[in-house]
């Protein structure tokens, strides 16, 4: 399995003050980074928190088979929460906090709609019992809402025509796939090249299928990932986990935060700017060899933070 970061993750949470270490909290999707970190130490118990059901019961088979479960607590739980969650446990402070965030391997090949190579329901909730689906997004929200979250969520250039083609698209039918919203990604991104390249709309047709030589990503990514954020409320829960994490940290305690995409990282930095009592330690990034391992990796940026 593909564990983002891994190298450096292990060494800074072994590193100093917390080399005995005895509580940790991890979002655990598919416990890779937990399975290497209990390993790494054996005084180790962690706290995981996960808010997808499915992603909860692959992680407890993998640690089972490693012999691992019983120094893990997991809880299904939204991060946001995770002080009630050490409430439940008795504990005050801890040695080291970690993010992980974004969407795990496991739900990227779930048929939950996280991908946009497969035709599958667009649905995109990492937990189940959310109410508001991808789907119902893209076929109830205004225009201009649309537009707003593709251009914020997804830093898309093309916010406002993708948004125009997904009206016009849903006044003769529900979007309910994820080739259906892809497709409709695709007519934008193709017809603005062409016009790049004064060629005839006309042509259009003809280069229907030729995206992936054209384009260096799938047109598809920024508003994918734009719905996800919408729909998992992903900036709301980074927030407020964020603003209190400080307040559970130990003195010299860590807190580390893997993020996939600029935005977030942002997000991330400018939060953490504003509470005095943790210092940035590092940034680290992926080796040319992990990211030619692991793809996922490529945009991923991990920041660890010590408490004063
Ligand atoms: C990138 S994966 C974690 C991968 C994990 N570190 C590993 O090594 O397998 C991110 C996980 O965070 C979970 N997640 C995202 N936002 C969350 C939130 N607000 N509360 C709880 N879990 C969340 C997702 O369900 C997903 O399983």
């Amino acid at each position: 399995m593909d564990i983002t970061l891994l190298i450096p993750f292990v060494e800074i949470t072994l590193a100093g003050a917390i080399i005995n270490a005895s509580v940790h909290f991890v979002p655990v999707g598919g416990a890779g980074h937990t399975i290497a970190f209990l390993k790494a130490n054996p005084n180790l118990k962690i706290i995981a928190i996960d808010q997808d059901e499915e992603v909860i019961e692959v992680a407890k088979e993998r640690l089972k088979e490693e012999g691992l479960l019983e120094r893990v607590s997991i809880y299904y739980a939204n991060f946001k929460d995770f002080d009630l969650v050490l409430k439940e446990e008795n504990i005050d402070k801890l040695d080291f906090i970690f993010f992980d965030l974004g969407v795990s391997h496991f739900q990227l090949r779930s048929d939950r709609g996280f991908s946009y190579w497969e035709d599958m329901p667009l649905d995109m909730r990492m937990d189940k019992a959310l109410r508001k689906t991808a789907a119902d997004i893209v076929n109830s929200y205004k225009e201009k809402e649309l537009e707003k979250i593709f251009k914020i969520y997804g830093e898309e250039k093309y916010a406002s025509q993708i948004a125009k083609e997904i009206l016009k698209y849903r006044s003769r039918k529900k979007i309910t796939s994820t080739l259906e919203l892809s497709q409709i990604i695709e007519k934008v991104y193709l017809s603005r090249y062409l016009k790049k390249k004064k060629i005839s709309q006309n042509d259009l047709n003809k280069y229907k299928d030729k995206y992936r030589q054209i384009f260096k990503k799938h047109p598809a990514t920024k508003v994918f990932q734009a719905l996800r954020i919408e729909v998992n409320r992903e900036f709301e829960a980074l927030k407020e986990a964020l603003s209190k994490v400080s307040n559970f940290l130990k003195t010299y305690g860590r807190l580390g935060v893997i993020t996939f995409h600029s935005l977030e990282d942002k997000m991330v930095k400018n939060i953490l700017k504003e509470d005095p009592s943790i210092r940035l330690v590092d940034i680290f990034l992926p080796s040319q060899d992990e990211i030619k391992n692991n793809v996922a990796s490529r945009s991923a940026k991990l920041r660890v933070y010590e408490k004063r």
